[in-house]
């Protein structure tokens, strides 16, 4: 029996990994997908369970995880807050409950790991979802994998990156270029996967253009200072156009439309940030067959999921050739599996 050297390490985001752990996750998924049933995978966390702890719904993260489990021979149990009696503060409310410290030390006696998911509408104040899900980890003697929180979805960039390269020859994709552009939509997205995307795709070399209508949807400052240090330290470069819906596409290999919510979000509220970003000001902001043109020949477009079709991107585009979007779905199910494998399993 062995274990990895990222055995009992908590999956926050990836800006807290290192490269070489970075890409030995990334290294054994590709594996994973290619032997998907066999052994020595299957059999990894045998009888071993897996929480999977959301506060927010989810399609592919619980499926996903779910499905990881069961092919690495163990069990993903589903909970939620609403079957617990925790202690939360919501609308500056406080309600009694159990501590996050005890909620914690127990849920790691009967689990190997912990998944979860806090996204800004369990929350107060933008980086509080994230605070809570780093203090299950400073309790738990477990690993805390984070399933999205307000601020990160490492799963998701890792998903993104795996997908970008089985649709660059196997390759690496340093010196490609990605474009990031807000989307208009009526679902006002969390920042979550955008983040980690800029973080992970310039943390790798690759060239990022962050596109975005008005400084209102500018992303948090200190992301797009890490995304910028990355660049620098990577190779890579980091570029922010402004207020041009198609300006950015020019050079792009991959094309990632997606809406984020505004600055105020917090203070306007679900209601308002939807209509704004449905709004006529913004009509133009579509990832669609005639920007595409704009971009490179062959480039792609890639999305995290669930796609608001015919707001973020365009229904010839979503489900064209150039769409990647349902072999990055899939890769959250393999690059999971490598997560829990490296952090959770004694046998490899
Ligand atoms: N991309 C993603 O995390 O999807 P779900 O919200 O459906 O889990």
């Amino acid at each position: 029996m062995a274990k990895s050297k990222m055995f009992g390490k908590d999956v926050v985001t990836t800006q807290e990994l290192s490269v070489e752990e970075i890409e030995n996750i990334l290294a054994l998924a590709v594996k994973m997908k290619a032997n998907r049933y066999g052994e020595p995978y299957n059999s990894l966390l045998a009888f071993k369970t897996f929480i999977m702890f959301f506060y927010n719904p989810s399609l592919r993260t619980r499926q996903s995880f779910e499905a990881a489990a069961t092919e690495l021979g163990g069990h993903a149990q589903f909970i939620e807050p609403k079957a617990m009696r925790l202690k939360s503060v919501k609308k500056g409310v406080e309600v009694a409950g159990e501590t996050i410290h005890d909620a914690a030390k127990v849920m790691a006696r009967f689990a190997v790991g912990i998944g979860i998911r806090i996204l800004e509408t369990s929350v107060d104040n933008y980086g509080d979802g994230n605070k809570i899900l780093r203090e299950y980890a400073k309790y738990a003697d477990v690993p805390i994998i984070n399933m999205a929180d307000d601020i990160y979805h490492p799963c998701q960039g890792l998903a993104d990156v795996m997908g970008m390269r089985e649709h660059n020859n196997n390759k690496p994709t340093k010196g490609k270029t990605l474009v990031q552009t807000w989307a208009k939509g009526a679902l006002a997205r969390s920042y979550c996967s955008v983040h980690e995307s800029l973080l992970l795709n310039s943390r790798l070399g690759v060239n990022v253009k962050l596109a975005y209508p008005d400084d209102n949807y500018a992303l948090p400052e200190n992301i797009v200072e890490q995304a910028k240090k990355n660049a620098k330290a990577s190779g890579g470069t980091f570029e922010i156009v402004k207020g041009d819906p198609k300006a950015a596409y020019e050079g792009a290999d991959y094309v990632y439309s997606r809406n984020w919510f505004g600055k105020d979000f917090y203070e306007i509220g679900k209601e308002a940030e939807i209509k704004r970003a449905s709004s006529d000001k913004y009509k133009d902001w579509i990832c669609d067959e005639d920007k595409m043109k704009t971009a490179n020949p062959g480039a792609k477009f890639i999305h995290p999921m669930p796609v608001d079709e015919d707001a973020e991107v365009t229904r010839e585009v979503n489900r064209g050739p150039r769409s990647i979007v349902l072999d990055i779905a899939e890769n959250r199910l393999h690059v999971q599996k490598a997560i829990m494998a490296l952090t959770m399993s004694d046998k490899l």
